[in-house]
Formats: structure tokens, sequence, C-alpha cells
């Protein structure tokens, strides 16, 4: 075991997302509701939904492979995989698995990490550890998720919110100054029954999305801002240092709390809500992705990342881009 302590990085990103989309439109034709009363309580236009045959795995494996083909390296590279997600296939074998399989990667570590909207942040953080203690080298950490499997498609204060896809990053030793230089992980288990996958409640038995919708939005305005900066602090950096803001697209008047209360100009502020819809684990993965491939995001850049989500977990990071 080779422990450096040095600093760990993203060499490599990609997205995957199923080619059905759903608009706010579709949506109203099977639930009392519209694309206004959509788009401006969430900013979500439309989303992406698996079709019947396709699965968690299918696009964390594809998203995976986008990830080590913009890395530049082989297959044969990636020591461990760690699938963030809260949707796997089937319970087990978990999703990290399934996609060491599909890809062909070395017979590794792979599991899954479950910290729903959060993932992507909390295994930014495990993966980096790991290379750090020296137990891995090459690290393919993919956040997949398709709550559309778990959602009750009749309530509408549910079924709009949410999207499929899968957003992946290569993560590795990057040299000093680059990488993950601060981050804040926490959870409060006190707000599990505010967001969670139960049959509670249901003549049929059938588990389902259920949220109490205000509660986590009071939560999500607080603890980003209080995340944020905690990673900011560890890394010794202010907000003014930042140059992109990635938040968890979830609803884009939380973003804008966040914005304000952080102080960051809009230009910096990443957003894909519109298109995708709040894809839990995928989230942040996905707008990261985007934003290499059309080369807004460059070496040197320094970018903040923060997710909120069921547990009620959070996870924060500054990363400076390698
Ligand atoms: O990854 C974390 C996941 N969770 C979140 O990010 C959720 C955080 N919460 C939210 O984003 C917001 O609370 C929602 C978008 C879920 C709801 O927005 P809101 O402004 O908090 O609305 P509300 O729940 O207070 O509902 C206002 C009204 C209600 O009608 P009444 O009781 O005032 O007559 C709802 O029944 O809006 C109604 N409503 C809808 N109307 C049309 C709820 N959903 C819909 C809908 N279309 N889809």
């Amino acid at each position: 075991m080779a422990s450096t302590l040095g600093p760990v990085g993203i060499i490599g990103s990609g997205l995957a997302v199923p080619t059905r989309v759903i608009t706010n439109d579709d949506l109203s034709q099977t639930v009392d509701t519209s694309d206004e009363w959509i788009f401006s309580r969430t900013g979500i236009r439309e989303r992406r939904r698996l079709d019947a045959g396709t699965d968690t795995s299918d696009l964390a494996a594809a998203a995976g492979a986008r990830a080590i083909d913009n890395a530049g390296i082989g297959r044969d590279e990636i020591d461990t995989v760690i699938c963030a997600t809260i949707t796997q296939d089937m319970s087990f074998p978990n999703t990290a698995c399934m996609v060491q399989a599909k890809l062909g990667l070395p017979k590794g570590a792979a599991f899954d990490l479950g910290a729903a909207c959060s993932g992507f942040v909390y295994g930014m953080v495990t993966g980096s550890s790991l290379i750090q203690t020296g137990r891995a080298k090459t690290i393919l950490l993919v956040g997949a998720d398709a709550l559309s499997k778990h959602l009750d498609w009749t309530d509408r204060g549910t079924c709009v919110l949410f999207g499929d896809g899968a957003g992946a990053a290569v993560l590795r030793a990057v040299p000093e100054g680059f990488g993950l230089l601060g981050a804040n992980l926490g959870c409060d288990g006190t707000g599990g029954p505010l967001l969670l996958r139960t049959a509670n409640g249901r003549e049929d038995g059938v588990p389902v999305l259920q949220m109490s919708g205000r509660e986590v939005y009071k939560f999500a305005v607080r603890i980003q801002p209080e995340a944020c900066e905690a990673a900011l602090n560890e890394a010794g950096m202010t907000i003014d240092q930042i140059d992109w803001f990635i938040p968890h697209q979830a609803n884009i008047r939380i973003i804008e709390a966040a914005v304000q209360r952080l102080g960051i100009p809009e230009e910096k502020v990443l957003l894909n809500l519109d298109r995708y819809g709040n894809t839990s684990a995928a989230s942040i993965p996905i707008v990261l992705a985007e934003a290499v491939a059309d080369g807004r995001l460059k070496r040197g850049d320094n970018v903040l990342l923060v997710g909120f989500g069921a547990g009620l977990t959070w996870g924060s990071a500054v990363i400076r881009w390698y």
C-alpha cells in the first residue's frame, strides 16, 4: 500500500441520459398540473425517463465508459468502482458490480454508496480517501439514479420533479494545488421521514417516493450555504475565488436562495435543471460532464459543488480542476 496523502482530482468525466423525453405538457395529460406551475415553482421544463428493459446500471455503465474515454486511459487501469445510487437494479448484486462486468473492468473493489442526492459528493470524498491511503489508484465514480421506477405517477407533488440519468468521473492523484481542496459531509437522520421510499399509507402496498416538499425545501435553503462555507473554510478559500458553482439540480428557487446567501454572481452558476429535472446522485456529475464537454470548465478553475437529499444528507466540495 503506497500512501500518498497528496491531492486527488477528476481526470475524466461523462454522462448518459435516456433518450425518452417527458415534458411538463406530457405530465399535464396524466396529473392535474401545468407547464406554468412546474416551471415557475421548480425551473424544470422536461426530464428523461428510462424505457422498460433498461435500468440504472445501463446508464451508469454508459456514463462510466464515456468518463474513461474522456480521461484518455484504458479500462484496465480502473481498480475500483463506486456507484452512488439509491435506485439499484436490484438489492444485490450492487450496481457497481454490474458496471464492472458491463465494461469488462479489472476485478478490483466495487460497491454502491447510498447518500441520495448527496451521493456523488460523498463518493468524491470516499474515493479520494481510498486513493490517498493507497487502497486504490484509479477509481470510476458514478452517480446514477432512475427514480422514475419508484415514483407514484399519480402524485403531482413528486412525479413532476425527478428524472433519470447518470454522470461519471475518473478519480486519480493529481499534482499539488489541484483536486479536492476542501469538503463537508453530513446527515441529520432525524429528517429521514421527510423524504423516503415507503409503502406506508398506501392501500396497494407498493413502496414509492414520498416527500414533505416544504420541509425538504427549508432544510435545503439552510444547509447549502452552511455546507459551502464549511468546505471553503477547509480549503482556505473565500467565495470570490470560486469560478463555478454546481449545486444539486432540484429546484431553481432553492439554488437562487443559496446563490443569494453566498453572494455568487449568476454567470458562475451551472444549471441544467430545465432539461433533466432532479436526477438525484447523477445531478452534479451530469452538470460537471457537460461543462467539461462544452469547454467552460478549464484547468485551474475552482469549482464548488453542493448536494442535499434523503437522509437528510448533505455534501459540499471545493475542487481545483485538473
Ligand atoms: O433532492 C431533494 C429532493 N427534494 C426537493 O428538492 C424538494 C424540495 N421542495 C420543493 O422543491 C417544493 O416544496 C415543491 C416544488 C415540491 C413544491 O413547491 P411549493 O411551492 O413548496 O408548493 P406546496 O407544496 O406548498 O404546494 C402549493 C400548492 C398546493 O396546493 P394548495 O394546497 O395550495 O391548494 C399543492 O397541492 O401547489 C399544489 N401543487 C401543484 N399544483 C400543480 C403541488 N404540486 C403541484 C403540481 N402542479 N405539480
